[in-house]
């Protein structure tokens, strides 16, 4: 029984502390994030107050309307502090890279960066990211037992590796790395303990940045982290560290959220006959699938912010430095906006969910990740007749991520 049911039982008015433990969400017997308890605080009045385990207070909202007017204020909600509950403590890169940072110097970081995001520029790599995609795909078209979790580890750099050109060899220690990053406490990524899974995560990726950032000053591109390098913030170029901070910030961003729609996708499949058999028929669109992929799985749980002016919700006073997160993944089941929110709808429409945010901070490479997200699916749509459950998932041990760290697969071509 966890802590909200003990509550409710108990007759005493519940709180929130459980949504804000880290490891809340692997959590035997409700491996998935906690949807029971989100749909009850929606129905809630808002904003709801809890304590991290460390005595952090941290204000939540859930519905989609709350959430959505949260992340599109920037001028009372900041990100500078830091984006997510790990950082309660405050973000050592807040006010350096893109995601971190808060208007008006958000705009010099990201008018120039997005440039390498559109549609024009993957437009150009178009046949190179198919060709990798289809490379990591392949061995899931093969009859057999499969861990998908596996395989599409490192989908994300099918379209991350020729944005940044960041050779392919580094791929998979780049992915591991960013999971490591991000779920320092999980079995899949745990190298000794959480300082330590840190530490070597980020010595591993700071490491192999420098070199690139180093060789791309002696032979710049038309890449990403060339085009880093021009970058001026009130009129200074960045410093190396900035540069670092930020491609660092573009690979995180790219590989702790694509690869799990994915597995999260194949795993709805393989565990709902009705709706495997529907997607793989073909008759949905491709495009539309996949944002009810992003909208149910929801990787990004939560995003943090911290208030910097009074600001009055819902007649609750938030004074500046609350820390407030709003729950993504919630709103994204909000039945005020969506239609039976708990059921994978392939041919939903509209969707407006908002798994990759929203606000001045939407997720730059959204593009980028539908675009590989497609394309995966499409190839296995070409070559799969059937996909089952071959043995226990594991989820992602994180409050912010919904991530599967290994899904066996039996797949019927
Ligand atoms: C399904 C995949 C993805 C999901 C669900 C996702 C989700 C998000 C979300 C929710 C934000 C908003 C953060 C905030 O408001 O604080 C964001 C921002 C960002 N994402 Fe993604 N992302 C995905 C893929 C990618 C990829 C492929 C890249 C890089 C190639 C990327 C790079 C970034 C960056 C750099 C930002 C910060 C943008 C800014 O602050 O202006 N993401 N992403």
């Amino acid at each position: 029984m966890d802590l909200l049911e003990t509550e409710l039982r108990a007759g005493t008015p519940p709180s929130f502390d459980s949504i804000l433990a880290a490891e809340s969400y692997d959590t035997p017997g409700r491996p998935d994030p906690p949807h029971a308890l989100w749909r009850l605080m929606r129905d809630l009045p808002a904003p709801h107050e809890g304590h991290t385990a460390d005595g952090v207070r941290i204000w939540s909202v859930t519905s989609f309307a709350d959430v959505v007017r949260v992340l599109r204020d920037t001028g009372r909600f900041g990100s500078e502090y830091g984006t997510i509950l790990d950082v309660r403590h405050g973000d050592p890169a807040g006010g350096h890279t893109i995601n971190l940072t808060d208007p008006p110097h958000h705009r010099a970081l990201r008018v120039p960066t997005s440039r390498a995001m559109t549609t024009h520029a993957l437009r150009r790599m178009a046949g190179l990211i198919e060709a990798n995609v289809d490379r990591m795909v392949a061995p899931l078209l093969e009859p057999g037992t499969h861990d998908a979790a596996e395989h599409l580890l490192a989908l994300a750099m099918a379209a991350t590796g020729p944005v940044l050109r960041v050779p392919e060899e580094m791929w998979p220690t780049i992915a591991r790395s960013a999971m490591a990053g991000v779920a320092p406490g999980d079995p899949a990524y745990a190298d000794g303990d959480v300082r330590r899974t840190l530490h070597f995560a980020h010595v591993e990726l700071f490491g192999f940045l420098r070199e690139v950032v180093a060789e791309r000053r002696r032979r710049p591109g038309d890449d990403l982290v060339s085009l880093l390098l021009t970058v001026e913030v009130d009129g200074r170029r960045l410093s190396d560290d900035q540069i670092l901070l930020n491609c660092y910030s573009f690979l995180m961003g790219a590989n702790t959220t694509t690869p799990h729609v994915a597995t999260q996708l194949l795993h709805a499949m393989a565990v709902r006959e009705d709706l495997g058999k529907r997607v793989l028929a073909g008759d949905d669109r491709t495009a539309g699938v996949v944002e009810e992929a992003l909208r149910w799985s929801s990787p990004t749980n939560h995003l943090m912010r911290r208030v910097t002016e009074p600001v009055r919700l819902h007649g609750t006073d938030l004074e500046p430095g609350d820390l407030l997160c709003a729950w993504v993944a919630s709103a994204n089941r909000d039945a005020r906006v969506f239609t039976a929110p708990d059921e994978f709808d392939p041919g939903r429409h509209p969707n407006p969910h908002i798994a990759f945010g929203v606000g001045a901070h939407i997720c730059v490479g959204a593009l980028a990740a539908r675009t590989v997200l497609r394309l995966a699916l499409n190839r296995i749509r070409d070559r799969v007749a059937e996909v089952r459950p071959a043995g226990p998932v594991r989820h992602l041990r994180s409050n912010f991520i919904n991530g599967i760290t290994s899904l066996p697969l039996e797949v019927r071509t």
